[in-house]
């Protein structure tokens, strides 16, 4: 048997599902049963009747999904996939923050530990952090980890005074105006479609501005048949698969997350077979970071 036919008895003989974000490597997203943007795998993850979620993406995705299912086996591929930028956030600062300001509420994006969930209010991802600001009643936001996403939300919510912390996405944030003005010079109609965890200057250069579920549709109904891409490589297997007569550029071809590419089907399988890298959340800390990603679920629908 291939390896693709051995994992996929393997999920019918566990009643697995496996969980794929679109940064994954394009023969993982291959085999995925749900394949998508942050916000759209938690909503999954917590709908599943799945007994077993193959998560493949890294450490705060697992993480998460274990924490909407605290009764179901959650595996992860590689555990030493992890997002840098999860960590990027300071306990002590968000505490005292909380207490100096009366009417704040802590936006904590969902790439984020369990930890710094916890002392959030409400989790967002980029899908869906503009409509979760907007509907909160404080006027006052500390938004964490991602300052580059918590700048672009605060542009289009003049109404709410922002705080925000240093963390940033190291792939992301590497994006400079310079190499996408190039681009645009290489393919003059060409629009671009960027993520808000770039910086200012790349935002502002944008024709959409979205998470990758954002991008990939508003490709698929934007009238433009070229396109130039800036967020993770990895969103071009879909984008392809549903726009064969468009083209796509990437602005550069370093850009990629080392992080989600050390997801591989090998690797899917050997979790599968062994029942191993089991993502485990102290019941404490689960009841805990919930709160947070529960409340992200509500207001998002
Ligand atoms: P989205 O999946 O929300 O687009 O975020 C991208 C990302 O960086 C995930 O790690
Ligand atoms: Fe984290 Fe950036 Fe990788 Fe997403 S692309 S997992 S934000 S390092």
């Amino acid at each position: 048997m291939t390896v693709t036919e051995q994992i996929q008895a393997l999920k019918q003989e566990k009643n697995a599902v496996i969980l794929a974000h679109y940064y994954v490597p394009d023969k993982v997203q291959e085999i995925a049963d749900y394949i998508g943007d942050s916000f759209y795998l938690s909503k999954a993850a917590a709908d599943t009747d799945a007994d077993m979620l193959v998560f493949c993406g890294v450490s705060f995705m697992g993480e998460s999904a274990k924490i909407l299912n605290p009764d179901k086996t959650v595996l992860m591929p590689d555990m030493e996939a992890d997002c840098p930028m999860a960590h990027m956030a300071d306990i002590e600062n968000i505490k005292n923050m909380k207490k100096s300001c009366e009417d704040l509420a802590v936006v904590c994006y969902i790439n984020s530990t369990a930890e710094l969930k916890k002392y959030a209010d409400v989790c967002v991802t980029s899908a869906n952090a503009l409509k979760i600001v907007k509907s909160l009643p404080n006027r006052q936001i500390l938004f964490i980890p991602d300052q580059n996403l918590g700048r672009y939300i605060a542009s289009q919510v003049p109404e709410k005074q922002f705080f925000f912390n240093d963390g940033y996405c190291p792939i992301h944030a590497a994006l400079t105006g310079e190499s996408v003005k190039l681009a645009k010079k290489l393919h003059p109609k060409a629009q671009v479609l960027v993520h808000p965890e770039c910086v200012p200057e790349v935002l502002q250069m944008a024709d959409y501005i979205g998470s990758t579920s954002g991008i990939i549709r508003y490709a698929g109904e934007s009238d433009c048949d070229s396109f130039i891409i800036c967020t993770e490589e990895g969103v071009l297997f879909e984008l392809r698969k549903q726009n064969p007569e468009k083209k796509f550029y990437m602005v550069s071809d370093k850009f990629q997350c080392p992080d989600m590419k050390k997801i591989t089907l090998d690797k899917v399988l050997h979790v599968l077979k062994e029942n191993s890298n089991q993502v485990e959340v102290t019941q404490e800390l689960s009841q805990a970071s919930a709160r947070a990603l529960e409340r992200m679920l509500e207001l998002a629908r």
